[in-house]
Order: C-alpha cells, then structure tokens, then sequence
C-alpha cells in the first residue's frame, strides 16, 4: 500500500529529518509508530500524502510512483489522514458540512452525502452534533469530527497522527472500537500505550530518521 524508498527530506532551512528512509505497509497491516518529539513522525505522513515533496527517494503508494501534484490527489482520496491538529482539518462553518466535504468532492449526490454524514455520526457517537459550529466545538470534540470527515471518506488507509489526544475515557473508547471494527489497514503515531496495544499488531520507532520495529 505504502512504500518509500531511499527517501530524504530536509525542510527548507532546518535540519536533515530523513536520509535514506526506507519503510512500507502493506495492506491489512495495523502498526504503531512512536518516536520522541521532533523525530519526523507527522513528517513522514506529510511525505506519504504529499503535503511535503521529498528531496530525493521514491514514494509509492497503491502500486504507483507519487511524485507530481497530480498524483497525489488520488492517494488523499484513498488514504485518509488525520492531521495532528484538528484546526488543519475543519474548515467548514458546521460539523455536517465538515462531514460531507469529502464525500461531495469524491462526486457523491447532497443526498448520498447527506446520509454518510448520517452514519458517521452514529458510528462515532456525534449524533446531535451535524448543526454545531465547529469552531465553537471543545478540542475533544473536535478531535472527534476531524476522525468523522475521515471516517466519512471511507479511506482504504488511516494515517492517524495522535488520535486520542485531548479525548476522554468515553470518546477514546468510541474511537478504538471504531478502529477495530471498520479499519484494517493503518499507521497510529500515538504516546498512548493502551491504545497501541489494543489497536496494532506491530510497533515501530522513529528515531535518528530511522524507523526500527520495536
Ligand atoms: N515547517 C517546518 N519548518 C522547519 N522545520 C520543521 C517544520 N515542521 C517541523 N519541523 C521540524 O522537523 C522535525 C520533525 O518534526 P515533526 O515531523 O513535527 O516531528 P514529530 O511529529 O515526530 O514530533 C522537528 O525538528 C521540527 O522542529
Ligand atoms: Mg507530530
């Protein structure tokens, strides 16, 4: 699903985050990624995503070289992130506008997206919440519907920088059960334990630009 292959990436005036990284998932796979601050973690999504070019290295991803502005589109179509700030992914006035972006822009009718927002919201507990202005939402909150309008696109691939942060006992429950039921292929950067051990199958570190099963 995801490979990168001699991949370097220095961000412009800073310093070398990768050099020569080499890593792949395959489909199916659920790992854990941990690493200390500043290692390269929500990096490495912005590569796989593009949101970030490499230096130098090969992105593939579902089979194909990644490389132009244009292939790109297709990989955030079908690999879905969420970002570790959820301001970086709500954009809309209200939550079931947020919801349905995505599933508009994939070409759904209002009333196919309207029913996606319908079923995510069930499936994360938001219901109630559709009419709310998501700028007024609590970062819990919001951490919920940011994983919604990833949920509601269906992606084949989660990248998850930091799911559970700021949510509490009840929402984080909610969102591993979700996990386990309806996602089967992912990478979870995440400091909390529990959730890593409950959600992946394989843990792995980055650390000096080097990812290393744990
Ligand atoms: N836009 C940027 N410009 C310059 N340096 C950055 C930028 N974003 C992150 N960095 C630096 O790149 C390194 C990796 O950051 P990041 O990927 O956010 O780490 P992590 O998610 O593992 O905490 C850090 O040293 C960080 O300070
Ligand atoms: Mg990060």
């Amino acid at each position: 699903m995801i490979e990168l292959q001699d991949l370097s990436f220095t961000y412009p005036y800073g310093k070398s985050v990768f050099n020569d990284l080499n890593f792949s998932l395959k489909r199916g796979k659920r790992i854990g990624l941990v690493g200390p601050n500043g290692a390269g973690k929500t990096t490495l999504f912005h590569l796989i995503v593009g949101l970030l070019k490499p230096d130098s290295g090969e992105v593939r991803i579902l089979g194909k070289r990644r490389k132009d502005e244009e292939d790109f589109i297709e990989v955030r179509q079908r690999i879905g992130l969420l970002f570790q700030d959820s301001d970086d992914q709500l954009f809309s006035p209200t939550v079931e506008e947020d919801i349905a972006f995505g599933p508009l822009n994939l070409g759904k009718t209002h009333e196919q997206a309207r029913l996606v927002v319908q079923k995510t919201c069930e499936i994360l507990g938001l219901k109630g919440f559709e009419k709310k202005v998501t700028y007024r939402l609590s970062g819990g909150e919001k951490r919920l519907v940011a994983l919604a309008t990833v949920v509601a696109m269906d992606p084949e691939c989660f990248l998850l920088d930091e799911p559970t942060a700021g949510l509490d006992e009840a929402t984080r429950g909610r969102f591993l059960k979700y996990l386990k039921g309806h996602a089967d292929t992912y990478i979870i950067i995440s400091h909390d334990r529990e959730l890593l051990k409950e959600a992946t199958d394989k843990l792995y570190r980055l650390n000096d630009g080097k990812i290393t099963p744990v």
